[in-house]
């Protein structure tokens, strides 16, 4: 069994590769180790927002991030087209909220520092947000509005791009376990079954990537997994969505989907490959939820997620050649949906013609190898 690449990872930047690399006109086989899927893309919130995540000291991450928002509109449009599976425009506009006089003064430092940088952002008064947003809570004290910030439906997203991998002539399994990665000749050997040859190796795992037998030894150090919480809400037929848009504070975020469901996320927490779902946790989330838009205690609880964002120790991606043959495209962190179109258009060409395009030289894994 051979193909021209193999891509260990069946999330959102898996899938992505693979559906590029389909339309570039390589074979491509997608291993997925979870049936069904606990990747971090069946938990994610899906915010494309470059703008109002931009921090201090990491101006390189923010050019890339741009320009993955920049592209996403077409991916979107495209990949609703390849599937033939509608993908919802969401109303864009995030709103980064402050609700005490100490919020108000640093979200006032990020805005200058967003100006500074050039970002496309609308200082608003307390009025101004709930004239936007009737439903925050009476002590608002200002916001940042950044009207190119959206989000999007990962899990829509992700369906998407399975059905648009199998029918560019890719195929995916559900299952499989990857038991060793070798080179320079790249085979992957799954469990239980024989060997597959490969052109190259995509290692998109996420927060395993480090864990993938024969990687580098270094990629279990660059890459550690970061837990996030996750609510998704509804609220009953008979109430009004307490909430229109993408709102964020210091420490949650809250976007509503178009079919009604509103989801809070998300804790941050250094807790390895934890994935349970804490009381303490769903507490912090629903406390500073209701502090931000008390309208969510009307709201059905329908679901409790926890999942794992794959972190680095600068917590930008790591794209590029990791050893001959295999090609690393994880370490997204905090961005995995937002990075998914130029992470996939540059490893896609990567694949196919052996280089990376200079959007994504800036993000070589190598960084950590010393
Ligand atoms: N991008 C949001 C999160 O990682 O929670």
């Amino acid at each position: 069994m051979s193909y021209d690449s193999v891509i260990v990872g069946g999330g959102i930047i898996g899938l992505s590769i693979g559906w590029r690399a389909c339309q570039l006109g390589l074979s491509v086989l997608v291993l997925d180790r979870s049936n069904p899927p606990n990747a971090a893309s069946a938990v994610a919130a899906g915010m494309l927002a470059p703008v109002t995540e931009a921090t201090f000291g990491e101006e390189g991450l923010l050019r890339l991030n741009l320009e993955s928002a920049r592209r996403w509109p077409a991916f979107a449009e495209e990949l609703s087209f390849s599937s033939g599976m509608h993908l919802a425009d969401h109303e864009r506009g995030i709103v980064h909220i402050a609700l005490d006089r100490d919020q108000a003064e640093a979200l006032r430092r990020l805005y200058d520092h967003q100006l500074s940088l050039g970002l496309e952002v609308e200082w608003l008064s307390s009025i101004a947000c709930r004239r936007l947003e009737p439903g925050l809570h009476p002590s608002t004290r200002a916001g940042i509005l950044a009207r190119n910030d959206a989000a999007v439906d990962p899990r829509r997203v992700v369906e998407a791009l399975q059905s648009a991998v199998r029918s560019g002539g890719g195929e995916i399994r559900h299952g499989a376990e990857v038991t060793e990665v070798e080179g320079p000749e790249p085979r992957v050997r799954l469990a239980g079954e024989r060997v597959i040859s490969a052109g190259s190796v995509v290692i998109a795992a996420g927060p395993w990537s480090g864990r993938v037998p024969g990687v580098p030894a270094y990629m279990s150090k660059a890459i550690r997994p970061v837990k996030g919480q996750i609510l998704r809400l509804r609220s009953p037929a008979s109430l009004p969505v307490p909430v229109s848009r993408v709102l964020r504070t210091e420490e949650i975020y809250l976007v509503p989907r178009p079919d009604g469901e509103v989801v809070l996320g998300a804790t941050v927490e250094e807790k390895g490959f934890d994935t349970a779902p804490t009381a303490g946790g769903v507490f912090e989330l629903l406390r500073a939820g209701d502090e931000l838009l008390p309208g969510i205690r009307e709201m059905e609880l329908v679901e409790v997620r926890a999942g794992l964002r794959p972190g680095t120790p600068d917590n930008a991606p790591l794209l590029g050649p990791i050893a001959p043959g295999l090609i690393a495209a994880t370490g997204h962190y905090r961005n995995g949906v937002l990075l998914a179109p130029v992470t996939a258009d540059g490893i896609a060409e990567l694949l196919a013609k052996g280089e990376l395009p200079p959007e994504l030289t800036g993000f070589d894994p190598q960084r950590f190898a010393r």
